[in-house]
């Protein structure tokens, strides 16, 4: 028996000997979709996944097929965590529908011995399948090793429930996330998990089913809003959230995936830790390309200073952009004395234009999301800055001007800090016309030196 399970793979069994019940058929052969094969592979390949989706894609069939394959072969129990009780029906519905149609050789892994409403055991493994609506009731009275957490920005109480399903953590659970987005508070967890770096995220709009055509899309727009389509069929969780992003998900996305040349000079972006459990991290760029990302953690400025000394040495930056508020001053003081090229970035200085913008910070940071829209840049595949960047909201204060989140406020929300996006922020700030400060322990000539340099 076991030996069977050895011989078996999970994307080949779905891909091969797969059967589904539609909505229009009770039983049909599974033929995967191009997009579906992808997603076979991202759930094979990876333990924690993440998909911003378009309604009615295929998205949960081709999940619960992969992790019912992955129950049978690998044994553990596996729960279909749904947001409507018929949707759970009916995933249920597909898992039964699957393991009864393989072919009697399998029977060995695949005979079952209960067939309760909303479970079933699978009898050589001891395995449970099981469906619910998903509730902060559920979660406890079940170990599953294995969830799908469907329609996440749906569910009725998404954080308390997300809790009761992943109290003792998610260690050596395989769970895949999926959800269309949701304007409503309801939305803001999946949006949190989307942008987790924990998770490998992956987004599929309306055009990766092949029932969707152009007729089907007119028909669809008539009668939605332009925003309800973009929620529903096209994953924009700009246009979900309430919040205004700074740069779209997409964006980032196109940055990470574009390949350009290191040319022009090269830069330092220097973010300095205000509190213990921050990073203070050093971006390095060549032009537009992003060289690296260098956090350090519990690090004093006197050693800060000397590390990013080091990265001097190394890349010869002709701009060192230190921000200044806080301990902050003290590194820039120390690459002064150092006589290394360090600029100020105050970010709650006035902006160039103070008609627009509130600050230097939401300035800079429109600079950076031009670049990012018009894909002039090319950052390394950070998890962590990818998270940090698509989490920056914008407003507009009482005066009209665009204000940027601040450093304090992301932190109270989101438990940490933006540190490695805030020194990419500045490492493109637009710092050329910026005044070196006078400080008492180094000499004027050295001061002309390096501003004419800076200006130059
Ligand atoms: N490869 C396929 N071939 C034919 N029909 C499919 C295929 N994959 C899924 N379906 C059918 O397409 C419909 C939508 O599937 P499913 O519910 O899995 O999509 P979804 O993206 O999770 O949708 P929702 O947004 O409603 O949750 C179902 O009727 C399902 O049986
Ligand atoms: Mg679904």
């Amino acid at each position: 028996m076991s030996d069977l399970r050895k011989l078996l793979d999970p994307v080949w069994l779905v891909e091969n000997l797969g059967y589904i019940r539609t909505q229009h058929n009770p039983l049909v052969k599974f033929k995967p979709w191009e997009w579906q094969r992808e997603f076979l592979r991202i759930l094979d390949k990876h333990d924690k996944v993440v998909l911003l989706k378009s309604r009615d894609i295929g998205a949960s069939t081709v999940a619960v097929l992969y992790y019912t394959a992955d129950t049978i072969i690998n044994g553990g129990d596996f729960l279909i965590a749904s947001y409507k009780k018929e949707s759970a029906a009916f995933l249920y519905e597909n898992v039964k529908v699957f393991i009864k149609n393989l072919p009697d050789v399998l029977k060995p892994v695949t005979e079952l011995i209960e067939d309760t409403k909303h479970g079933l055991i699978i009898k050589s493994s001891g395995a449970h399948i099981k469906a619910v609506e998903m509730s902060p009731k559920v979660g406890r009275s079940f170990r599953a090793i294995r969830i799908l957490a469907s329609e996440v920005a749906h569910w009725k109480e998404p954080r308390k429930s997300w809790v009761a399903l992943t109290g003792a953590g998610t260690k050596g659970v395989k769970i895949c996330v999926e959800s269309t987005p949701n304007p409503a508070p309801e939305g803001e967890l999946f949006e949190e998990i989307y942008t987790n770096p924990e998770y490998y995220s992956c987004e599929y709009d309306w055009r990766v089913s092949p029932e969707h055509d152009e007729e089907w899309e007119r028909k669809r727009r008539s009668e939605l809003t332009d925003k309800e389509f973009a929620i529903e069929y096209e994953c924009d969780l700009t246009k979900s959230s309430e919040g205004n992003n700074v740069i779209p998900i997409s964006w980032v996305d196109g940055a990470i995936t574009r390949i350009m040349k290191p040319e022009g000079e090269i830069v330092f972006g220097v973010d300095v830790a205000r509190y213990g459990d921050d990073e203070s991290v050093v971006v390095i760029r060549q032009g537009p390309k992003v060289l690296d990302i260098k956090p350090f953690r519990k690090i004093d400025t006197m050693e800060y200073a000397g590390r990013i000394k080091d990265l001097a040495e190394k890349y010869s930056p002709s701009k060192i952009i230190v921000d200044v508020i806080g301990v902050g001053s003290g590194v820039y003081d120390r690459l002064r004395e150092q006589e290394l090229p360090a600029v100020e970035f105050n970010s709650s200085e006035k902006a160039e234009d103070s008609e627009r913008f509130a600050n230097k910070r939401a300035e800079s940071y429109f600079g950076l999301r031009e670049r990012f829209k018009d894909g002039d840049i090319d950052i390394p595949n950070d998890r962590i800055l990818r998270q940090q960047l698509t989490r920056q909201t914008y407003k507009f204060n009482s005066r009209g001007q665009i204000q940027i989140q601040s450093k304090e406020e992301i932190k109270k929300k989101y438990g940490w800090s933006p540190d490695r996006a805030d020194a990419l922020m500045m490492a493109f700030a637009n710092v050329k016309k910026g005044k070196i400060g006078i400080y008492t322990d180094v000499n004027k000539e050295e001061i002309k030196k390096w501003e004419s340099l800076i200006n130059s």
